[in-house]
Parts: structure tokens; sequence; C-alpha cells
């Protein structure tokens, strides 16, 4: 629940965006709407946003609860609600389906509730089959939009209660960026920063370019300024979000001022008065700069974990992935970042079943989790993207075999991090306190820089501050420790 924390751009001296201004008239005139629904109630109606997929979705949740909490309505987790609203993600098969099956329950409520609307967002919704789907199967869905429009989430509201019927209004792509939209983190202490949105590389397997549209960077002005917002309303960690942080700043044209480098970026955020800890998520391999290094080097502000995802460690599955690198450039990145970055943790996402894997190419995988020796990997099992160029290729594999070679994979890669997370055993490592341990009061959780979780004796005082811990023992992927 979000209860202390306060929603920024929530009033007009606070907002610059012309656009922002005119959805935040259409947040006073839902509040109309919202405020008779609450007389006939007799309480406030509940508003429920439910999250599938990555950081972006989450930031963008953040700007949709913050909206409907001010029309009016009361933050629930349950959909037993007046208005829910799912983010959606559609970048494997079982997210899709994570999404009708939560929407088949919630039809059971809004038969109960003839006050209810249902809503539906985000990646899924780019796409036009899940429409045409939604429009035949799931009727009883009121408003439907994508992920460029989501910055009119005021504007659709208001259709959408003022009307009985599914609104639709979603876009093939935008080149817009809409700064000052009304946020309500879910953490006090820690946010996520977009700094560009969209996808050009055109990983042939990957839906995100299709449904996420072309890199748009936002200028650094605004970043910055939205860093100071958060710094000065007690946020201590930022994480810069990008689908490749790498390009970021490349869309501008070469005079442009706005045209700075992502380190460049990180180094204005890290002068932000306030912000103790600078993550980013995701750099891509094929172009993480020696500039990059150095900044992470002489920052100590930037948290020691570096994402960077692998895919394969087959050369020739790479080269038909479209990630343009191999496994040798992959590994000499890996050794590159351990030598001059000794104490940052390397963490990765691997496809297992790629069309035309063969065990050979998953041994090349392998190969490259022992030799890079992860920190950690989030292992896939891949999923057909209708549209993508992979979901005509020749060769997919059988489920059978994908499974095998999953099995063998994830083996090897938790053996690795089990190695890995080990080696800090006995150091004293600031930690920045996120919360009371659910199963045991007596503990707080908190995260290290290179972002492994650490349980030590405390309490709720200790939430959103930076506490010097001794790591005692390792369990697997956590730490116990105690205060020093
Ligand atoms: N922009 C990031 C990743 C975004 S998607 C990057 O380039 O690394 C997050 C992860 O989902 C990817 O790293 C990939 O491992 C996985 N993924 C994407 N498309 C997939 C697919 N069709 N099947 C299985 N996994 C997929
Ligand atoms: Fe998808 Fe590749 Fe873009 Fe990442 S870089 S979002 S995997 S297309
Ligand atoms: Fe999913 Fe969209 Fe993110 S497809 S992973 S929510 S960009």
């Amino acid at each position: 629940m979000s209860k202390e924390i306060n929603i920024l751009n929530s009033n007009r001296t606070e907002v610059a965006d012309a656009e922002s201004l005119r959805q935040l008239d259409f947040i006073d005139k839902a509040k109309e709407y919202v405020s008779s629904l609450e007389k006939e109630l007799g309480r406030k109606p509940r508003a429920c946003v439910v999250t599938f997929g990555c950081q972006m979705n989450a930031r963008d949740s953040e700007k949709l609860l913050a909206i409907l909490k001010l029309v009016g309505y009361e933050e629930t987790e349950s959909e037993d609600a007046e208005f829910v609203i799912y983010n959606t993600c559609t970048v494997r098969d079982n997210a899709d389906q994570r999404v009708y099956g939560r929407l088949g329950q919630c039809s059971n409520y809004k038969k109960k509730n003839p006050h209810m609307k249902i809503a539906l967002c985000g990646c899924l919704i780019q796409e036009q089959s899940a429409v045409e789907k939604i429009q035949k199967s799931y009727r009883f869905v009121d408003l439907l939009f994508g992920t460029h429009n989501i910055y009119k989430f005021a504007e659709l509201l208001c259709t959408c209660l003022e009307s009985d019927r599914m609104i639709i209004d979603i876009w093939k792509d935008t080149d817009k960026i809409v700064e000052d939209l009304p946020v309500l983190r879910k953490y006090p202490f820690k946010s996520g920063v977009n700094i560009m949105f969209g996808c050009n590389n055109f990983c042939t397997y990957c839906i995100v370019p299709y449904v996420r549209g072309r890199e748009r960077s936002r200028s650094p002005k605004d970043i910055i300024k939205e860093c100071e917002k958060l710094a000065k309303d007690g946020v201590k960690e930022v994480m810069l979000l990008g689908q490749n942080v790498n390009s970021y700043g490349l869309d501008f044209k070469d005079d442009d001022p706005n045209r700075i480098s992502f380190p460049q970026l990180m180094e204005e955020v890290c002068k932000v008065e306030g912000i103790e800890r600078v993550r980013f998520m995701t750099p891509h391999p094929k172009d993480l700069s020696d500039e990059l290094i150095e900044v992470i080097k002489r920052n100590p502000k930037i948290a020691r974990h570096i994402h960077l995802p692998l895919q394969s460690g087959s050369t020739e599955i790479l080269r038909r992935m479209n990630r343009k690198y191999t496994k040798d450039s992959y590994l000499a990145l890996v050794d590159k970042i351990r030598r001059e970055l000794p104490d940052v943790a390397i963490t990765t996402d691997i496809i297992v079943g790629f069309p035309g894997e063969t065990r050979e190419d998953v041994d090349d995988t392998i190969d490259v989790v022992k030799k890079a020796a992860f920190d950690n990997a989030f292992t896939f099992i891949y999923s057909k993207r209708t549209g993508t160029p992979a979901a005509s290729f020749e060769n997919q594999v059988p489920e059978a075999e994908v499974k095998e070679n999953f099995d063998r994979l994830l083996k090897v890669v938790q053996d690795t991090a089990r190695e890995q997370a080990e080696k800090y055993t006995g150091n004293e490592e600031f930690v920045l306190v996120e919360g009371v341990n659910e199963h045991d009061r007596g503990l707080v959780t908190g995260r290290m820089s290179n972002n492994t979780l650490v349980h030590f004796p405390g309490d709720e005082e200790m939430i959103g501050s930076f506490v010097k811990v001794k790591l005692l023992e390792c369990h697997g992927f956590y730490y116990m420790g105690q205060m020093v």
C-alpha cells in the first residue's frame, strides 16, 4: 500500500507540460463522477491496479494509481473494487495467459457489482489480435488503451465513467513524451525514472519494439528535474529505466545540446543532492562503452550491479537473434568489467529453445555461464511472438528437448550463483533498508549496492535509511547479517 507518500505533480504549480495541465482538468472532472458514486455507495469507491511485466510497467502503474487516488478512489489490492485496471505485458505467452486468467476471474466481481468498471492497458493491448479477442470474448471490459497514450488516462477515465460502451483508444506509435504526470510511488525511498521509451533493436524473438515503438529519449533537463523532485520528497535511490540505456540520447540531433551520452547522464544524476544510489536497467552488451565503465568506477553512488542480458552463448544463435555480439565479444566484455570493477555483480537473462537451437548451442550458453560466473540469471523458455521474425523461422525446437536443455542450464546457473554469493561473507556493506521481514517481524530486509538481499535484526524506523551491516551467513540468494 502506498500510504504516506506524496503524489507528485498533482497541482498546477508543480506542472509545466501543457498536456499534463490539460489532464489535470480531466482529473477535476472525474472527481465529480467519483464523488457522486461515493454518495450513492455511502463509502469511498475502491480502485485496484494490477501490474504485469517489467519495471517500465511498474513505473506506468504508479502514474495510473496517482490519477485514481486524485479523482477520489481508495486504493485496494483486491479486484473486488469499483475500478480495476490491468497494466499488461506480452513479452512471453505466459504473460498473456495470466492476464486472461485474471480477467476471467474478475468478471465474477462485475456480475455482483453494477458500479464496477474494468480497464486494460499496456503492451498486450498494442496487439490487434488481443484487442479482437477481448472485443469478442470479454465483452464486459469497459476501457482499452495502449502504451503510447497512457498519459491520457485521466481523459479516458472520464469518457469511461460517462459511457456504457467499451471505449477503445490505441495508437500505432508516437513521437511524443508528456512530462510532469502525477505519480504515486510504491516506495517512499526508491523510484524508477524513465530516461527513454521504446526500442530500436529488433531482436528477432522480441515483441517489445512493436508494442513500445521507436526510441525516444527524455531531455537530460527533465530527467534531472524529476530526480531533484524525488530527492526532495525523500527518495534516496533511483533506477534509470530504458530498454537499452546505452543508446540514450542518440535520437537527438548532433548539434542538440540535449545530446549527452548515457554515462554523462549518470554523472549528472549522481550530482543530485539527496540521491545516494543510482541503478540502471538495461544496458545492451553490444554497446556498453568504456566510458560507462569509467563513470561507474569513479562514482561510488552508482550501484555495483550490471544486468547484462546474454540471451544465448552461441554465436550462431546470437546472429539469428540479431543481438550484434558474439560469444567471445560478450566474454571479453565480462572480463573487462570484472577486471575494472571487481566489486560489481553481473546478472543476466537467457532464452532457451530459440528456433534451431541445438544441444551444442546450449553447451555454449552453459560455457558462458561458467566463465562469466554470473551472480544471478533469469532463464526463460523461448516463446513464439506473432509478428516477430523468429516466429516464422524454421526448426522450432520440440518441447521435450527445450525442457531438457532448460533443466541442464538451470542447474549450472544455480550452482554458479550460489558460489558467487558466498564470496561476500564477512564483508561490511551499506544496505538500503526496504521493509520489515514478513516471516520474522524482528528482522528487516534491505539491498546491498550489488542488489543482494540482506536480512538483519532491526525495526520499522530503519526503513528507507542506509545501514552498515556485517554479512554473517550466506543462504543461497540472501545473507543474514548484523548491524555494525
Ligand atoms: N531490453 C532488454 C530486455 C527486455 S525483455 C534487453 O534487451 O535485454 C526482458 C527479457 O525477456 C529479455 O532479456 C529476454 O531474455 C526475455 N524475452 C524477450 N522476448 C522473449 C521471448 N519471445 N521468449 C522468451 N523470452 C523472451
Ligand atoms: Fe527486446 Fe532486444 Fe529491444 Fe531488449 S533490446 S527490448 S530484447 S528488441
Ligand atoms: Fe512486458 Fe512490455 Fe515490459 S511486453 S517486459 S511490460 S515493455
